[in-house]
């Protein structure tokens, strides 16, 4: 029995077959090939707009930054940047495709950790805002040079995150200085006659609550506060880092973008002018809300395998195309692309051709009766799934598409043996 089935947007149900914003996933996989990551140019366009009037709701001087460290592929910058967007970066090479990619030096932020005095001293010739993250680095980057504007990342000791991984704030992260070493910093950048200044936090990844942001706030822009009156300086900017989650889940709920405007930005707002810290810009830094629900995996069953235990279906998807269920447990929707009307009968698990035990794209997953050429929609991979493929296994990483206005476009060709030795060389 065929039926038509509601999913969200930019999926379609035409007669049992999956379509994604307008286009034919089986269409696709016969141009090609799988494993094959698929774009929408207007899903990422209309995130950007829901997340950005958001944050514009109650505060007018606001900046979005693209966290590129979720896809950093050229046409998602470029249609991020042509939307307006800022960059949020992490290495010289985000700011080198950034850079590529129509960004402009003031339009870039570099929030790194363990960063290189070579990284350093290709940053402050970038002239790019560098958001610094020990007080080691500020040291070795005023040997450097003495850049025009500094911003201390802080770690408001309240983290948050879906799986220990990507919580990046709290007692036990890496991450930002403590609030009495931040005042000391800002005291010796203003010294060393830095003029301008932002501050930073990110407290963590994949956050469906707005609460976590309410209680890290506040603690920044106390320690902010302080920093004004002790140091005597003004900010900039106040960048309240990314996070905000989207739901993979059955039973996830959508990040509440009306909470967030008026239980994080409306006091932004009333507590700025409290402390008198003027009218800094209010800055935001999504990766995943942006691109995660804009892109699938499509990938194909080549075995289906069943011992007295369990049913497995064999796609040729791994953890090197997609490493998120193995690295954090993570949960993905499927679809069976060909197959949408169909009721679930069987229970799999959906595994790569890695040879690992821990190559599972799902688990236990009820899903129609598979056969072999059936064509499985890995959802939600947009963020963190390319950008974190590998050619573990020596497997050449898979290709992008980008869909624009009903058409394909191929973003990043597949690659091919040559590319698993191109920077080999013989010993002898
Ligand atoms: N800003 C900074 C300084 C960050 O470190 C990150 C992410 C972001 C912004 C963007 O966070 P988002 O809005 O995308 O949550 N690989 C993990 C996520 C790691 C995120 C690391 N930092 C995953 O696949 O869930």
């Amino acid at each position: 029995m065929v039926k038509t089935k509601k999913l969200r947007e930019p999926l379609e149900d035409r007669k049992g077959s999956l379509f994604f914003d307008g286009v034919s996933v089986k269409e696709l996989a016969q141009k090609y090939d799988t494993p094959l990551y698929v774009v929408s140019e207007k899903r990422i366009r209309d995130n950007y707009n829901r997340i950005y009037d958001a944050l514009i709701r109650n505060y007018k001087y606001v900046r979005l930054y693209y966290a590129a460290k979720a896809n950093s592929n050229l046409a998602v910058l470029k249609i991020l940047q042509s939307q307006g967007a800022y960059l949020d970066t992490v290495s010289p090479g985000e700011v080198f495709m950034g850079l590529l990619s129509g960004y402009t030096q003031d339009r870039i932020m570099f929030t790194g950790t363990s960063v290189r005095n070579d990284e350093l001293k290709v940053l402050a010739d970038a002239n790019v805002t560098i958001n610094i993250d020990s007080q080691s680095e500020l040291d070795r980057l005023l040997k450097i040079a003495v850049p025009p504007i500094v911003s201390v990342r802080i770690n408001p000791e309240i983290g948050a995150g879906h799986h220990s991984h990507c919580i990046t704030a709290g007692p036990d992260s890496k991450f930002g200085l403590w609030a009495e070493e931040a005042i000391q910093a800002y005291a010796i950048a203003k010294r060393a006659r830095v003029e301008r200044f932002g501050i930073h936090m990110h407290i963590g990844s994949g956050i469906l609550e707005v609460e976590p942001y309410v209680l890290a706030i506040d603690k920044l822009l106390s320690i902010a506060k302080r920093i004004h009156e002790e140091v005597g300086i003004e900010f900039e900017f106040i960048d309240i880092g990314g996070g905000f989650g989207v739901p993979y889940k059955p039973e996830d709920k959508e990040f509440d973008l009306l909470e967030f405007a008026n239980k994080v930005v409306a006091p932004f707002k009333a507590k700025v002018a409290e402390y008198g810290l003027g009218k800094p810009f209010l800055c935001i830094e999504p990766g995943r809300y942006l691109v995660c629900d804009a892109s699938i995996l499509l990938t194909e069953v080549n075995t289906v395998k069943v011992t007295p235990s369990k049913k497995f279906i064999g796609v040729d998807a791994g953890f090197n195309t997609l490493v998120r269920p193995t690295m954090y447990g993570s949960y993905h929707p499927i679809l069976v692309a060909n197959k949408l009307g169909v009721a679930n009968k069987e229970t799999y698990d959906v595994v790569g051709p890695i040879c690992e035990s821990g190559d599972a794209l799902a688990k236990d997953r009820e899903m129609p009766a598979i056969e072999e050429g059936d064509l499985l929609a890995v959802l939600n991979a947009g963020a963190y799934g390319f950008s974190m493929s590998s050619q573990y296994n020596s497997r050449p990483r898979a290709a992008e598409v980008l869909i624009r206005q009903g058409k394909s476009f191929l973003i990043r060709e597949r690659e091919q043996l040559n590319n698993l030795t191109a920077n080999q060389r013989a010993a002898d």
